[in-house]
């Protein structure tokens, strides 16, 4: 959960700075209303705000700045510094990332439609708070101007209204239905996702932990209306159709983020999603992908930065998906997660070739063979995991020309032989597994004098001997 919270963090940053420019630009203007220029707040507005604030149950007092002529100086509040018009309301819970985890500044109770006077809105935000499973009024799909809008971790429930499909002007949509601090939350779900269509600007969605199993047969049809989506979150989603098109059909054309980590597809890979040249990061961890990956035009994903295909029933065959990648992603990755699947086989020289990788895992699989030398050519690996599998033979000494390394797992193979001194060279590591190994010789203080960063070490002696 712990790398959970720390996507979301970076995610809510990067987004913050790419999607949200204009509106960024609008809040800076805000700021800048001093003495002279101040006509305060439009008063139908004002009064919009205080009856909203009064269906809210406050108990931390966050709103108590909500007194007062002038609703543009409200915590949350901002208005054009022109027209004076209220254009965001951002009312995120723990909006300072450090204090999530506790909860307790989460607004609840009821969202008064007295709202609906704000006219001019363009941002609301009403994450991380505590609605108790209401249903996301159906109101909300009235706000013609709406760019921007997030009701994440915010435990409502029941079905999303398909009255959001009016926002014509919405860039930014999530829904995501996880609740940050309790997991029994009511799970939001759809009828189907038909009105995605109206949604024609949209770049970034997220309807993570929201149940889709109604939508499974046609998701992608109503995903595939969205020809400016730049990121797609379906994580947690009980989706369990992953349609097979042919690539014609597939309208994603600058998609850069696919996240479908934790559904039930039970099929192998379609091979349109290997053909969305401008792909960065996909994310298919737990979804019941099978091999073998057929009919794959790697050649297309030479952007490719992070991929994540742990956790399925991917066999041997998928190894040539690694040299495939290798041979076009031209050196863009960075993260390759493939642990937990039943690969099998000698590891491929080819993973030599991602010069830029920081993350290799492939952890709980089937490899037999040497440690591969090509892995000296990865001089940028942070974090290099090849547990669980049955590689066999020594750690070779250029094991110490890795110095970025900061967490080595190699436990439960078949490896022998004496633990290099090189080790010592490592400089930032943080972990070093070696359990369940075949290891001879003596470890000496020699090995660990320079690593003052190690907080996690161990070596149980094999099992197997
Ligand atoms: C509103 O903000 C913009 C951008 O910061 C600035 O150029 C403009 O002068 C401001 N207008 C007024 C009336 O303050
Ligand atoms: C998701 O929705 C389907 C159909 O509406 C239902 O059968 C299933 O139990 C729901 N899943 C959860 C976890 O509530
Ligand atoms: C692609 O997107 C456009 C615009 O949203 C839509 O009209 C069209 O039907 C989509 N194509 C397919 C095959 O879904
Ligand atoms: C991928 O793109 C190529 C070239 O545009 C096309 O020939 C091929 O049919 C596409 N593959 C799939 C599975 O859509
Ligand atoms: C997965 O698909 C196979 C057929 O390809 C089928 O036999 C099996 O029952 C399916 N499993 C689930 C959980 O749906
Ligand atoms: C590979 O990267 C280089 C440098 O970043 C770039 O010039 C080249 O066009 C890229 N090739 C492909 C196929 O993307
Ligand atoms: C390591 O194991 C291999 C067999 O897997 C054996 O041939 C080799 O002699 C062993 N090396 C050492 C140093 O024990
Ligand atoms: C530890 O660092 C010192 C100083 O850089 C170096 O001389 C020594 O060889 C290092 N020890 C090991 C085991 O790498």
């Amino acid at each position: 959960m712990a790398s959970w919270k720390t996507t979301l963090l970076l995610l809510t940053l990067f987004l913050l700075s790419l999607f949200l420019e204009p509106l960024l630009a609008e809040a800076t203007i805000i700021n800048s209303i001093d003495g002279g220029m101040n006509k305060g707040c439009i008063e139908v507005e004002r009064k919009a705000l205080l009856e909203f604030k009064n269906g809210l149950i406050d108990p931390s007092g966050r709103l108590s700045s909500w007194v007062g002529a002038d609703c543009c100086k409200w915590k949350g509040v901002d208005c054009n510094n022109q027209t004076g018009h209220v254009v965001k309301v951002d009312l995120k819970s723990g909006g300072d990332f450090s204090r999530l985890g506790g909860g307790f500044s989460r607004l609840g109770g009821e969202i008064s439609d007295s709202l609906l006077d704000l006219k001019h809105l363009n941002y609301l935000d009403l994450s991380f708070n505590d609605f108790q499973g209401i249903p996301i009024p159906n109101f909300l799909g009235s706000f013609e101007r709406l760019r921007y809008l997030n009701l994440s971790h915010a435990r409502f429930g029941g079905m999303i209204p398909p009255h959001l499909g009016n926002l014509s002007q919405l860039r930014y949509l999530d829904l995501h239905g996880g609740d940050y601090y309790n997991f029994s939350a009511p799970l939001v779900r759809v009828h189907n996702l038909n009105w995605l269509s109206g949604l024609s600007s949209l770049k970034y969605l997220d309807l993570g932990h929201v149940n889709l199993s109604k939508a499974t047969t046609n998701w992608m049809q109503a995903v595939n209306m969205l020809p400016f989506l730049l990121e797609l979150h379906l994580s947690h989603c009980e989706l369990s159709h992953f349609p097979q098109y042919s690539n014609p059909f597939v309208n994603l054309t600058s998609v850069s983020v696919i996240d479908l980590s934790y559904n039930n597809f039970n099929t192998t890979l379609p091979g349109w999603l290997f053909n969305i040249s401008t792909l960065m990061d996909l994310y298919l961890n737990d979804a019941t992908i099978k091999g073998p990956i057929l009919h794959v035009n790697l050649l297309s994903l030479h952007n490719l930065v992070t991929l994540d295909l742990s956790y399925n029933n991917i066999g041997s065959e998928g190894i040539e998906l690694v040299n495939g990648l290798s041979a076009c992603a031209n050196s863009s990755l960075e993260e390759l997660n493939l642990g937990y699947n039943q690969f099998g086989g000698q590891l491929p020289d080819s993973l030599g070739l991602f010069k830029n990788l920081k993350s290799l895992d492939l952890s709980y699989n089937n490899f037999v063979g040497p440690f591969p030398n090509s892995i000296q050519h990865l001089t940028n690996l942070e974090r290099l995991d090849l547990s669980e599998n049955s590689i066999s033979g020594p750690i070779p000494t250029w094991i110490g020309n890795l110095l970025r390394m900061k967490r080595l797992v190699l436990s439960n193979n078949l490896m022998n032989g004496t633990i290099p001194k090189s080790i010592g060279q490592l400089r930032e590591l943080i972990v070093l597994y070696l359990n369940w190994n075949a290891w001879e010789g003596v470890i000496s203080e020699i090995h660990f004098s320079n690593l003052t960063k190690l907080t996690a070490f161990s070596l149980l002696l094999s099992p197997k001997n």
